[in-house]
């Protein structure tokens, strides 16, 4: 595709983007994001007064060819070793050059599962260079295309603050900052002149099956959406490599640690800004990891539990009323002492034609549009079952789902249903097309990991039932 065709089709994309349309029913799912990304584009990119997107950055790698990304892990933990898991799927696109962990067992366990991964998926066995600190990494910016950043959450901003100014791709885990302080550096980058730097937020719970599909049938199946749900039923936060995870001040507390993924599938699914000052917030604490010893300078345990309730903004055309009834509402609920529950993940979505439930682990939709006046005539007795038409999408084949060949995504039985497979399809894309045109449009823009860690922090300081008990 020549360049003045990828830019109309680009700038359609921003302005469908900008009035939050998205695909009907169709199987393949678009992940159009709400208005505001008309005007908070990636930084790199400008609208001229033509509506033609600009790149702002010089088209270095115009001339790459075939040849492969080269890519370093920062942090080489748990979710380091899932995304080195899908890389080595990819390897027709991409090479891990370089592992960089302070622990040894994490870079070794990383070169197990680089090895594994090889035998599984194919592709040459080139060993990456094998680093124990992010300093030594930074030495060798100038070879390294993508920096994926799989390090503890308080890490992510000062890492991103020291390599956003060179010409990279960057994946960042969730949360991209752990307090206001950091948002407020993040801000700082983003409007530094040298900040060069593509980011791409790690939030693939937008790539899980039923969700994306639940996403693409709104709005067209239930009309004004009005109500979301979110519930998650799980069990507690697992073990991690210096307990760094029990720490409210290194995590950013539950609220943003977990429930980031869920604030940013809120605004995703109702093309709606929170209305952030009228957030409120229930919580429980200490119910999780009796038996672990007091951790120093922990002056209180992380979040095990809470409801948090919000109201969005509309469409952004008027201040929101603090009267309105109709606006529409949104109510978080997360229970991290629920081992065993039906369902690990509901979202319920709820307009005025109809609604949508979308559950995991079992990977489903279910579709209900409301009846009509004719086939719900006497309105002295509850609608007849028939009434209600319901439709059953069963999401369990990923590929389908997304619309990608089989041939293209390599899935295997990890974490997070596969969703990180997809993030990695779209992510290197992505990163093809900016090779191609110096254009790089992510699915989960630095700004998007700011507003979901913006209303994790509001509800952190929403929460009613500790007013005073702050630290
Ligand atoms: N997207 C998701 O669904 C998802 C799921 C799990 C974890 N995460 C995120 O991934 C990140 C890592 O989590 P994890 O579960 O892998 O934790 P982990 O504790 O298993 O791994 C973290 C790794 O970072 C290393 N590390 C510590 N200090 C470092 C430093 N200065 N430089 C480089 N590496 C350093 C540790 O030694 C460890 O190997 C966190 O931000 C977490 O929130 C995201």
């Amino acid at each position: 595709m020549g360049v003045p065709a990828l830019t109309v089709l680009l700038v359609s994309y921003f302005l469908n983007s900008s009035t939050g349309t998205r695909q009907s029913c169709s199987p393949k799912v678009s992940f159009l994001r709400p208005y505001h990304h008309l005007v908070n584009m990636p930084p790199n990119l400008k609208v001229s007064a033509d509506n033609t997107v600009i790149s702002l950055l010089p088209n270095e790698h115009d001339n790459r060819g075939e040849a492969r990304f080269h890519c370093a892990i920062l942090g080489c933990g748990m979710m380091g070793q899932e995304h080195i898991s899908y890389i080595k799927g990819y390897s027709r696109d991409i090479r891990i050059d370089f592992l960089a962990d302070p622990f040894a067992p994490s870079l070794e366990e990383s070169q197990k599962v680089m090895e594994e991964f090889r035998r599984k998926e194919g592709g040459d066995d080139h060993q990456p260079t094998i680093l124990q600190s992010e300093e030594e990494l930074l030495q060798h910016v100038n070879d390294i295309d993508l920096l994926v950043i799989a390090s503890p959450n308080f890490m992510h901003t000062d890492t991103l603050v020291r390599w956003g100014k060179h010409d990279l791709t960057i994946l960042v885990e969730k949360p991209i900052a752990v307090s206001q302080e950091q948002m407020d550096q993040l801000n700082e980058l983003r409007q530094d002149p040298e900040f060069k730097a593509r980011v791409w937020v790690a939030m693939e719970y937008r790539f899980i099956p039923a969700i994306a599909k639940l996403l693409s049938l709104v709005p067209s199946t239930i009309g004004e959406l009005k109500m979301i749900t979110i519930r998650e039923n799980r069990y507690p936060f697992l073990h991690k490599i210096g307990t760094w995870n029990r720490d409210p001040k290194k995590t950013g507390d539950t609220l943003v640690e977990k429930c980031c993924h869920f604030f940013d599938l809120f605004r995703l699914i109702t093309g709606q800004e929170v209305h952030l000052p009228r957030v409120r917030a229930l919580a429980q604490r200490g119910l999780n990891y009796h038996g672990e010893a007091p951790l120093p300078g922990v002056e209180r345990p992380i979040i095990d539990s809470a409801y948090v309730v919000m109201p969005f903004m509309g469409d952004g055309s008027e201040p929101p009323s603090v009267t309105t009834t109709t606006e529409t509402i949104g109510c978080l609920e997360l229970c991290m002492y629920a081992e065993g529950s039906r369902h690990q993940e509901e979202i319920i979505v709820t307009g005025t034609k109809g609604r949508l439930e979308a559950y995991l682990p079992e990977n489903k939709v279910f579709a209900f549009e409301r009846p009509s006046m004719e086939l719900w005539e006497d309105r002295s007795i509850p609608p007849p079952p028939s009434s209600v038409k319901q439709t059953v999408y069963d999401c369990f084949n990923v590929k389908d789902v997304h619309g990608i060949s089989n041939e293209e995504l390599p899935t295997h039985a990890g974490y997070h249903y596969s969703s990180t497979a997809v993030e990695w399809y779209r992510l290197l894309q992505a990163m093809k097309q900016h090779a191609k045109t110096g254009i790089f449009v992510p699915d989960v823009s630095l700004d998007d990991g700011m507003r979901a860690v913006e209303v994790g922090l509001q509800a952190s300081a929403a929460i009613v039932n500790e007013q005073g008990k702050r630290s």
